[in-house]
């Protein structure tokens, strides 16, 4: 794209997270430098424990980067207290879990409300009509008495999104909200994401493992051992993801032959390597 870029909604500098559980450092996030545009479908897809999750994590300030800056707008939110933070997230940014995070004593209603209750007001007429809408577009009307272990694992992702969805936060991140769900709720989902971007100027990042899911991005961002490798924007189609991660898997695979002393294959297909970080 060569239009001048709008101020990003998000934006990491020089991010680094290093986890040390038993003195064994293990750097999940390697000098992150990125920038989230603004009402846009951003995916992120990355080989298992590629440092996704962490990403999102510290994008949202669920946790703290070891080193560099993170900002949501205007603020610098490694720079905010505790509480700062808590309230930030409250009213400006939703959040999707890879494991859903639904409170277990709540019906699916409260649950999708909770963000309202817990910033100590209650949905206005338009909210509510919002919310309406996403419930009924989520085939969730029929389940709002359940509590989450009386329905489905998709029944409860559905749930997860719907909540995210509800106070209509600044950025929106999802990890794998497609995750649980068969074709057709997850085509749904995704047309649900691309309307709130498209109509209400949402900003959403997701992390996928799904190339078709992807696809209904307006950009992807690939990341390798805790850093961005490529990207691709624009009329990004399946087949194109679906290379690029190939060629991810066979560069993870054949690094970590390198490093069990085993002999490496050959790249897969040196075709792939060609398509990496290519622009249609
Ligand atoms: N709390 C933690 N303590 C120690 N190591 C962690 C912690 N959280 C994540 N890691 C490690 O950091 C790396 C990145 O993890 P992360 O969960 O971000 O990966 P991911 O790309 O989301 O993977 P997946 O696709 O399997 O969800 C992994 O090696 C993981 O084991
Ligand atoms: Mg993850």
């Amino acid at each position: 794209m060569t239009t001048a870029s709008p101020t990003p909604i998000a934006q990491l500098r020089n991010v680094s997270k290093i986890f040390d559980p038993d003195g064994a450092a293990l750097v999940a996030l390697n000098q992150v430098s990125l920038d989230i545009a603004p009402a846009r479908l951003t995916a992120v897809m990355g080989p298992s424990g590629s440092g996704k999750s962490t990403l999102m994590h510290i994008l949202a300030g669920l946790d703290r980067p070891s080193s560099g800056t993170v900002r949501i707008g205007e603020r610098e939110i490694t720079a905010l207290h505790e509480d700062e933070l808590t309230a930030l997230r409250r009213r400006r940014i939703g959040f999707v879990f890879q494991a859903f995070n639904l409170v277990p004593t709540l019906t699916v209603r409260e649950n999708i409300v909770l963000p309202f209750e817990l910033d100590d007001r209650r949905p206005n007429a338009d909210e509510r009509a919002w919310i309406s809408s996403i419930i009924k577009r989520l085939g969730l009307d029929g389940r709002l008495k359940h509590r989450p272990s009386e329905i489905s694992g998709g029944q409860q992702q559905r749930t997860a999104i719907a909540r995210a969805l509800a106070t209509r936060p600044d950025i929106l991140f999802a990890d794998e909200p497609t995750g649980n769900l068969d074709g057709r709720s997850g085509r749904e989902v995704m047309a649900i994401m691309s309307e709130a971007v498209r109509e209400l100027g949402q900003s959403i990042v997701l992390v996928t493992h799904d190339p078709i899911v992807a696809a209904y991005a307006d950009r992807v961002v690939f990341i390798a051992d805790g850093t961005p490798v490529s990207e691709l924007n624009d009329s990004i189609s399946a087949e194109v993801i679906a290379q690029t991660m190939l060629d991810l898997d066979a560069k993870a695979e054949a690094a970590e032959n390198a490093a069990a002393g085993t002999p490496q294959h050959p790249v897969r297909s040196p075709q792939y390597a060609a398509e990496t970080g290519g622009r249609r």
